[in-house]
């Protein structure tokens, strides 16, 4: 019986990645959250078939209590947002660097087969060039961007000096259901989303010719369950993205169209720390994964936009 932790497991992405863990019938599966932005509800459907231990993955003992036995440790669970790296850089440190130390540690120690690690894309900052390849150097621009490198630095060591296999996914900008959408930080279609459910403009920060690499969480979900298994993926840093961009003005145009409503955006200056354009080559996640992204973006935004709205009494 295979067994599975995941940190950040009661999160936006988290959740879906448990829920597609239990596709796995005989999957033992602990999701570890502090329910500081995870949700017991997130979980809802499969509470009883899971562990839901809420901790925080500073908590070393309990981590290492939990990962005993695992194959796989997915490490999920972050403060994540740039801006708020900015204005409030300590716990984003705290939690992003040391947490995530702590995490790789208490895998090791507990002898966890692997640690599959959410990696960001902004870890690439500003490149000249676009589609971002692995090769290219890291040109963090933010606190939150140069604390997710540190995470892909720690992987490497943790493997190279501990005996702890890792496998670092660079996720760009992952969308879909369950992405909260109400703090001040959170990730721009889901605010999208609340606009079009409440009839409020959305406000653009900068022209809205930033350009994001959209990935629908089931495809994230998917492949860190792949990523968990692969031989072939150990040690491995890979983009994970869908390799398309589009602009933040097509995005909210496409859902305007989606959702039959006309409500022109706001624009407010850009935000300090905000990357331009983001773009994933996938050849490498390609070629070392089984994985194929499924969700085109239009699809990947309408059924969010369903279930925003199947859901919007509880949002
Ligand atoms: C960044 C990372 C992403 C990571 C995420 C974690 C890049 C390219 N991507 O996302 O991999 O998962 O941090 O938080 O660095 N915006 C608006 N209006 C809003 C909200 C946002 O215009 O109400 C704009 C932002 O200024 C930005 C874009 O939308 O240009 C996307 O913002 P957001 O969803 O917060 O994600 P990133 O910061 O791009």
């Amino acid at each position: 019986m295979p067994k599975y932790v995941v940190t950040g497991g009661a999160g936006f992405i988290g959740s879906a990645t448990v829920r597609e863990l239990l596709q796995e019938a005989d999957a033992e599966v602990v999701a570890i959250d502090n329910l500081l932005s995870g949700k017991r509800a997130n979980l809802a459907e499969v509470l009883e078939r899971i562990s839901l231990v809420v901790a925080d993955i500073r908590d070393y003992d309990t981590v290492l209590k939990h990962a005993r036995g695992a194959d796989v440790v997915f490490h999920l669970a972050a403060i994540p947002s740039v801006p708020r790296s900015i204005s409030d850089p300590v716990p984003s440190h705290d939690v992003n660097v040391n947490g995530t130390f702590s995490v790789f540690r208490a895998a090791a120690d507990a002898k966890a087969r692997r640690v599959v690690y959410a990696a960001s894309s902004s870890a690439y900052g500003d490149t000249e060039v676009l589609p971002k390849v692995e090769t290219m150097r890291p040109l963090p621009k933010s606190p939150y961007a140069a604390q997710k490198l540190m995470g892909e630095y720690y992987a490497q060591v943790f493997q190279s000096c501990f005996g702890l296999e890792t496998v670092s996914l660079r996720y760009f900008n992952v969308y879909g259901p369950r992405q909260d959408p109400n703090s001040p930080y959170s990730g721009v279609i889901s605010v999208f989303m609340k606009s079009l459910l409440t009839g409020q403009a959305p406000t653009i920060f900068g022209d809205g010719q930033q350009t994001r690499d959209f990935t629908f969480v089931e495809d994230v979900a998917n492949l860190n369950r792949v990523a968990g298994k692969e031989p072939s993926a150990s040690g491995k840093l890979l983009n994970a993205g869908n390799g398309n961009r589009y602009t933040l003005n097509e995005i909210w145009d496409t859902l305007q169209r989606i959702a039959g409503v006309t409500l022109p955006a706001r624009y407010a200056e850009p935000r300090a720390g905000d990357v331009k354009d983001s773009q994933a080559d996938i050849t490498a996640i390609r070629a070392a994964l089984p994985y194929r992204p499924q969700f085109e973006l239009e699809d990947g935004l309408r059924r969010t936009f369903e279930w925003y709205r199947a859901h919007a009494a509880e949002r």
